[in-house]
């Protein structure tokens, strides 16, 4: 079922870039990155489908790096957001849209009392590390080693293997390691930040655990942090308030982007009443930040999840994407590990080695998929929208299937 792919448009594409833009394109969206028949230049998206710029039609599963939650161009929110467009987006001040938004995200997240809202994720996560050494009067923050928060010297350090200052690491899913972190504090400790669940690129995800979540409620309790759950990578796709709301565990700040906005730019963070004086007295403002167009399009997007009660299609195609996905590799003899949650799929191959950066199968995979019009990225998580139909799961599984077989024939053993 391969297709002959042109990929002239792209390739001069990248020519024009290299002249003007530093490396032809910045970011982990580059995709020098990714297996060599993958484009960087993209013309359109629709619903669950997406077309690069030399007309190549994908089934996409990565959805912008998360962004999109309902499908390209939802037209509800792509309608709401232009009313409000075609009115003003960008004005002195806020209009009407941020305090519905607001009023809406405090109504569905039972824990928090107020909203605040950015553009980018690395807006909401650093300020919510703001907020809490604020709070606190203290500067240390405990983050679990190799977490990504954001590309911003409150979490990296320019080389992203070196922590950066006023943090200290803890491993996620360890308390123990936890507490060695908040003693080695001395004392500094103001926040314990945490991801949704460990999604670290490259290897195997890992879900938090009820004893894990729970006991660092106990520990910020205990010891005056501010407990911050970095919800970027999962809100809105792994429950709508919040995604340690299963867990039965509440954040005292929970910061949000991707998402909630299905592709319209947004960040927000969310809170507690007890932080309130302390977001006064922490500066925060950004050129776009009030803008309008967006704050309508996530007010639409949370709205059309919970009318068509988007979390259960994602778990429902996530579930037979991964038992699909296990059956075909089962059946190739191809030994892979399927792990995190359903609507943020990860599949990483026995015998390819992330830390070492060789990683042969998946890349072959990944290509092989491309050539069948499956954009699945080789070892970042993927992201599932409601816009997946069953005729397009069963077409991926198709091209899989024959994936899985190219695999098990350049790898044997
Ligand atoms: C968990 C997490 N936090 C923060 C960020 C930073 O978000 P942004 O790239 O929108 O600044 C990301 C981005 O991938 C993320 O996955």
């Amino acid at each position: 079922m391969t297709t002959e792919r042109q990929r002239s448009t792209d390739a001069a594409l990248r020519e024009r870039a290299r002249a003007v833009i530093p490396n032809g394109m910045y970011g982990h969206q580059n995709a020098s990155f990714l297996p060599d028949n993958f484009p960087q230049f993209f013309a359109r998206g629709a619903g669950a489908h997406l077309w690069d710029v030399d007309g190549n039609e994908y089934i996409d599963y990565l959805c912008a790096y998360g962004p999109i939650l309902l499908g390209y161009k939802h037209p509800t929110v792509d309608q709401a957001a232009g009313a409000v467009q075609d009115a003003g987006d960008c004005l002195n001040g806020p209009t009407d849209k941020m305090v519905e938004l607001a009023e809406l995200l405090v109504e569905i997240t039972p824990w928090a009392d107020w909203a605040w809202f950015a553009k980018n994720g690395t807006d909401a996560t650093v300020y919510a590390a703001s907020i809490a050494r604020t709070a606190t009067g203290k500067q240390t923050i405990l983050r679990a080693r190799g977490a990504y928060h954001g590309s911003s010297p409150t979490w990296i350090a320019g080389d992203r293997e070196i922590p950066a200052d006023g943090t200290i690491e803890y491993d996620y899913n360890d308390l123990g390691s936890v507490r060695a972190a908040l003693d080695a504090a001395e004392s500094d400790a103001a926040a314990v930040m945490v991801s949704a669940f460990r999604h670290d690129v490259g290897i195997d995800q890992e879900l938090p655990t009820v004893e894990f979540a729970r006991g660092l409620r106990e520990l910020c309790d205990a010891n005056g942090l501010v407990l911050i759950l970095d919800d970027v990578r999962g809100g809105f796709r792994l429950d709508m308030a919040g995604s340690w709301a299963p867990l039965g565990v509440d954040p005292d700040l929970s910061a949000y982007c991707k998402a909630i906005g299905n592709g319209h730019p947004i960040s927000a963070l969310m809170g507690r009443d007890s932080l309130t004086e302390a977001v006064a007295a922490t500066m925060s403002t950004g050129s776009y930040w009030f803008t309008a167009a967006p704050m309508a399009a996530a007010k639409a997007t949370i709205e059309t999840m919970l009318e068509i009660d988007g979390i259960a299609h994602l778990k429902r195609i996530g579930n037979q994407l991964r038992d699909g996905w296990q059956q075909a590799a089962d059946a190739h003899g191809v030994g892979i590990r399927q792990t995190g949650p359903v609507q943020i799929p990860l599949m990483l191959f026995d015998g390819d080695d992330f830390t070492t950066r060789n990683v042969p199968r998946a890349y072959r995979f990944a290509a092989e998929l491309a050539e069948r019009g499956v954009y699945l990225h080789p070892v970042h998580n993927g992201f599932l929208s409601t816009a997946l139909s069953d005729e397009d799961i069963a077409h991926t599984l198709e091209a899989s299937d024959e994936a899985f077989a190219v695999v098990a024939a350049d790898f044997a053993d």
